[in-house]
């Protein structure tokens, strides 16, 4: 069965295609000099593309990421309709229509962060980003979208999966954690399991945004003198939640901070803040970044699983 994936996501396709013993094809793709993108289907993968569903890997970020994803989604179809048409008249023009199953897999579902309108007028982009690549293809796998409920109540099949069982593996075997902590209540849930995983005690802080580049925590005792803690979130954008969680957990005595997320967007130079703040920083692969330790292929891999016994 083949894995197809832009570049971004080389390293995340090829690992989904390995747990699945699957067949991993890289697009081609390249950018026209006003920016728009180019993109070609693999053809050495049309017969298999054909004869077996296709796993498609692609996240909807950055923007364009959204674009890359319509087009894969798009190419794949094609080739599954039969529709090899080409003005070069390369190969077999047209072909049976051999029924299109295709499943997305997303590393990384961007645009997920507004789950409710608080104005009116304001669009939640996760639920119309959803509506358009679910016409697209037959399922699709998530790995921890910030905010589920956006999606719950979504038609089209979607799977949400978790890498938290390969994140506390491996903060068990690197760090060794005394306690758990959750920078914020919302995200209290993830840092309960690790915890349980793990088999230490978890907490939160109280969070409060001011901007976005600015939170405060508010004081909360816990009980984390001489312990080495681990703050899971869900990702680290500008590093601003971690450094001011880790700031208040030496303040209370912590002796080591270390932070643990699924997805290391990293922006406005965010590792260098980080490390002034923390101990060791960990992410997945879910976006390419010089802290993914941990790979994201096998959480993808269980929502494949349940989504291809459905087709
Ligand atoms: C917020 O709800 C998220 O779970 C993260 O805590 C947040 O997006 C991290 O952003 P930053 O690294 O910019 O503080």
């Amino acid at each position: 069965m083949p894995v197809v994936s832009g570049p971004a996501y080389t390293e995340v396709a090829m690992g989904l295609a390995n747990e699945l013993n699957m067949q991993y094809l890289p697009t081609e793709t390249r950018r026209f000099p006003d920016g728009e993108g180019y993109l070609r289907t693999p053809v050495e993968g049309f017969n298999s593309m054909r004869s077996e569903p296709v796993i498609v890997v692609s996240s909807t970020f950055p923007d364009n990421g959204i674009v890359q994803t319509m087009m894969m989604l798009a190419g794949v179809a094609d080739i599954q309709r039969g529709d090899l048409s080409n003005l070069k008249g390369e190969g077999e023009q047209n072909l049976d229509d051999s029924g299109r199953r295709i499943l997305l897999a997303v590393p990384y579902y961007g645009y997920a962060r507004q789950d409710k309108r608080f104005s009116a007028g304001e669009v939640i982009a996760a639920g119309v980003i959803a509506d358009h690549l679910a016409t697209a293809c037959d399922g699709i796998v998530i790995l921890d979208i910030h905010e589920p409920k956006v999606l719950e109540s979504h038609k089209h099949p979607i799977q949400f999966v978790t890498s938290v069982p390969e994140l506390s593996e491996l903060l068990s075997k690197d760090v060794s954690p005394d306690f758990i902590l959750s920078p914020d209540k919302g995200a209290i849930d993830r840092a309960r399991k690790v915890a349980e995983i793990i088999g230490v005690p978890y907490s939160y802080l109280e969070k409060k945004r001011i901007d976005a580049h600015t939170i405060e925590h508010t004081p909360k005792d816990l009980d984390v003198s001489g312990k080495i803690v681990a703050i899971v979130d869900d990702m680290i954008s500008t590093g601003g939640t971690i450094c001011r969680a880790s700031d208040a957990l030496r303040r209370q005595g912590a002796i080591e901070v270390h932070a643990a997320c699924t997805h290391g967007l990293f922006t406005s130079g965010a590792l260098t803040r980080l490390v002034k703040h923390v101990d060791g920083v960990y992410s997945t692969d879910s976006l390419s970044n010089p802290r993914a330790v941990v790979s994201g292929a096998p959480a993808l891999a269980r929502g494949v699983k349940k989504l291809l016994s459905t087709l």
